[in-house]
């Protein structure tokens, strides 16, 4: 049901529980599409809602400042009437009611939810965990908290080789911490990305003089009220005096799920966000939908789909079209060098890597079922934009000329592509296999 005419008339706002990217996002995005009532966005932290992105990397860096960019200025919540409650958490949702319950004990009406909570860091639970010097990084205080540990010769233990403990333990080589990383699985990034991917930013991280153990399943960490160790099953011991643990994070599915809206690892939402209770919507990381791409039930950890998401949902309580789909993005950058991923790769697709390593830029395409299904770049960026608009194709891939970077990603199509199609994400995915 499209709820244009559910806004003339109407006097309980829009309340957006979260304001990290995504709840921003529909608050900016319901007065873009000409929302007229009210807009509360309720806010855990106390400072204006801020990027996320440099917290993991620019933030750490010796010199930097400790000031992090702001998604919006003070004055935009002021002009847009956007009501932001800072401090302030959601208790409870009373679905028949339409009230939400907050932390300061007030109770608010809404005509339209919106969950944007987000999600938070998987907390490390072996002995030893809640030692003064381990900590995760989420927030902006987390991240201030790390830098300020991050000094010359200071022994980091990161544990997880995701995002996090990478761009972290590249800040910390840089500014001259001892850095041992302490994954689970067999190589970097294993969530993410394949193995030669894998592979290059082992080796890269190692020129840097980060050392890897693979394999390495944390069992204590030990110290006298600081972190002073941490200890592996097969009994080896490493020194630390910081221990960070990025092991992946958690949607903050609970509010929701207290109310009795459905959730999987993540809230239940149809293709408008709309959650099992029609006037509650979720958007971003605390989301689970179907992939108009593959079908594939999915939870993506990334800005772009929490953006996108926040369109959908403003579109859809304003009663307007969203804009096209897009196929999801990802970056990072560890000593430099840039990953950047177009898709979601699944591992079970076949790699072919595009270009030597050796070089130190190159691309990987991932194929499945011979066709494209997502593309990482390293250090160069020729092959994402053609990469995007041929996966939102699903455009079936030649192996062969893919393997070839003389050979532009877009001629190594088994069929052509409507040459007329302007722009990579204009039509929806799944109608437009060819
Ligand atoms: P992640 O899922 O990317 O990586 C977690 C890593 O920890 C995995 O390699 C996993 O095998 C490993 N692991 C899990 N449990 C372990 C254990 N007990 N011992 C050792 N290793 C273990 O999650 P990460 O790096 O914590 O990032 C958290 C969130 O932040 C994600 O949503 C991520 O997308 C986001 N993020 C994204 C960035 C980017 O896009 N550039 C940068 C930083 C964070």
């Amino acid at each position: 049901m499209r709820e244009r005419e559910a806004m003339a008339g109407t006097t309980a706002p829009v309340v957006i529980v979260g304001a990290g990217h995504s709840g921003v996002a529909v608050a900016a995005g319901l007065r873009a599409r000409g929302w007229e009532g009210g807009i509360l966005l309720l806010d855990t932290e106390n400072e204006a809602p801020y990027e996320r992105p440099p917290l993991s990397k620019d933030l750490l860096k010796g010199g930097a400042s400790d000031e992090s960019a702001v998604l919006r200025k003070e004055k935009f919540y002021q002009d847009k009437r956007i009501d932001r409650l800072a401090g302030t958490t959601a208790e409870a949702i009373d679905r028949k009611g339409r009230t939400v319950l907050l932390s300061d004990g007030s109770r608010h009406a809404y005509h339209r939810l919106v969950i944007a909570t987000g999600s938070r860091a998987r907390p490390l639970t072996v002995p030893g965990a809640r030692l003064a010097g381990v900590q995760s990084l989420r927030t902006r205080d987390d991240a201030l908290e790390l830098k300020r540990m991050l000094v010359p010769r200071a022994c980091i233990a990161i544990i997880g080789a995701g995002y996090i403990g990478l761009e972290v333990a590249a800040a910390a080589a840089a500014r001259g911490c001892d850095v041992t990383v302490l994954e689970f699985q067999d190589r970097v990034m294993s969530r993410v990305t394949s193995v030669p991917v894998s592979r290059h930013f082992e080796q890269l991280h190692e020129r840097h003089g980060v050392r890897f153990v693979f394999g390495a399943a944390v069992t204590a960490i030990e110290g006298d009220r600081r972190a002073e160790r941490v200890v592996t099953a097969d009994g080896q011991v490493f020194q630390a005096d910081v221990v960070l643990a990025g092991i992946g994070v958690l949607p903050n599915q609970e509010l929701a799920a207290d109310a009795g809206l459905e959730c999987r690892d993540g809230i239940l939402v149809d293709g408008d966000c709309r959650t099992s209770d029609v006037a509650i919507y979720a958007t971003g990381d605390v989301t689970r939908f179907t992939s108009p791409v593959d079908g594939a039930s999915q939870r993506l950890e990334c800005i772009q789909n929490a953006l996108a998401q926040a369109d959908k949902v403003a579109a859809h309580i304003t009663g307007h079209e969203a804009s096209d789909p897009e196929i999801p993005w990802f970056w990072t950058v560890q000593h430099g060098v840039r990953l950047q991923t177009a898709g979601v790769r699944h591992p079970e697709d076949d790699v072919i890597v595009r270009g030597d390593p050796f070089t130190g830029r190159f691309s990987v395409v991932y194929l499945r079922d011979g066709r494209l299904s997502a593309v990482d770049t390293i250090a160069g960026l020729a092959d994402f934009r053609p990469a995007r608009r041929l996966i939102a194709h699903s455009a079936l891939i030649d192996p062969i000329l893919a393997a070839d970077p003389g050979i532009p990603l877009a001629d190594a199509i088994l069929k052509d592509l409507d040459p007329t199609d302007p722009d990579p994400t204009d039509a929806a995915p799944a109608a437009a296999r060819i």
